[in-house]
């Protein structure tokens, strides 16, 4: 395939403080050339005989096309950001203020980071990761080093070739006539196609439809809190024995064998079952507890997922 340059978004004569011989020059040069290597990079992959090519050739070629890949992407995003009068919008200053704590401490962030890469190179991203649902500011060096399935809405080119003609090496001034000229009309419009696009598929087990999971983090909570829970660790026997810890405040017991000993247990407090990874044996030992009048749930990932959020632990006795 063969890549298509995107006609410049924003009016260069309308800028503030920006002239048109830096933007042409930027669009041009840089953006062009960025177009141009990735459409030859592209050709010479599409002739390469994988088979046969040497290593560190196919090595090359595949770091430039991400290096040309991403400029392009990210060109187009800087360009299309410029051309307002920098006044945010009510509804882009909510967003700001609810996955930054405010305006002021996003815009303190960003900025920040676009003066600390002066001297060197990159890119400032305020980027929507689809996963979390919120916002967040990053560096992007080397064209690259993006957030994975994240979409950048407002992008900060820090390479010199971006404000060398107009601001010399004074990053400080570029940084601030950049905000100055943000389009927050056009920024908030990529912030809604963002948010509309679908996120990662999300990693789910198998469903045990009617036993509730409780996610390890809402068990933890309760335990440090003091909230009154019963918490039986129900790994398998086989599989206990071979363990050297267990989940500290958690007794185990036997989940071949509910009937010995639910006796043991209160129906005035809740009480939480886990397995070894959240799969069957957990939810099965939940569900035979729920038949027998307790408030039982199950916890979501089991040990494993326990140990993976730092919980607690002691030998086991
Ligand atoms: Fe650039």
């Amino acid at each position: 395939m063969r890549y298509n340059l995107a006609p410049i978004p924003c009016r260069p004569w309308t800028l503030n403080n920006l002239s048109a011989r830096l933007i042409e020059s930027h669009y041009e040069n840089n953006y062009g050339g960025a177009m141009r290597r990735l459409n030859a990079i592209t050709e010479k992959l599409a002739s390469t005989d994988f088979a046969v090519a040497p290593a560190y050739e196919l090595a090359g070629l595949k770091r430039d096309q991400l290096t040309a890949l991403n400029s392009t992407l990210l060109h187009e995003i800087y360009f299309a950001c410029l051309g307002g009068e920098g006044k945010n919008t009510e509804s882009m200053l909510a967003v700001l203020a609810n996955d930054f704590g405010s305006a002021e401490r996003w815009r303190a962030e960003f900025t920040a980071m676009g003066r600390a890469l002066g001297g060197g190179s990159g890119w400032v991203l305020l980027s929507y990761v689809p996963r979390d649902g919120r916002l967040v500011n990053q560096f992007a060096t080397d064209h690259s080093q993006s957030i994975a399935g994240a979409i950048p809405i407002l992008a900060l080119d820090m390479y010199e070739h971006a404000y060398h003609i107009d601001f010399g090496a004074n990053a400080t001034a570029y940084v601030d006539t950049f905000m100055r000229n943000l389009d927050w009309k056009a920024i908030e419009a990529r912030y809604s196609d963002a948010k509309n696009a679908p996120g990662p598929r999300e990693l789910v087990q198998e469903e045990w439809a009617d036993v509730p999971a409780v996610g390890p983090e809402s068990i933890k909570a309760m335990l440090d809190s003091g909230t009154p829970v019963q918490v039986i660790d129900a790994r398998p026997r086989h599989y206990f024995t071979k363990s050297q810890e267990i989940m500290a405040g958690a007794k185990w017991r036997d989940p071949d064998q509910v009937d010995a000993w639910v006796g043991e247990l209160s129906q005035d407090k809740p009480v939480v079952v886990f397995c070894a990874y959240g799969f069957h044996v957990g939810c099965r030992t939940a569900q035979a507890l729920r038949s027998k009048g307790f408030d039982a749930t199950y916890m979501a990932g089991g040990h494993s997922a326990w140990k993976a959020i730092g919980g607690k632990l002691e030998m086991p006795t």
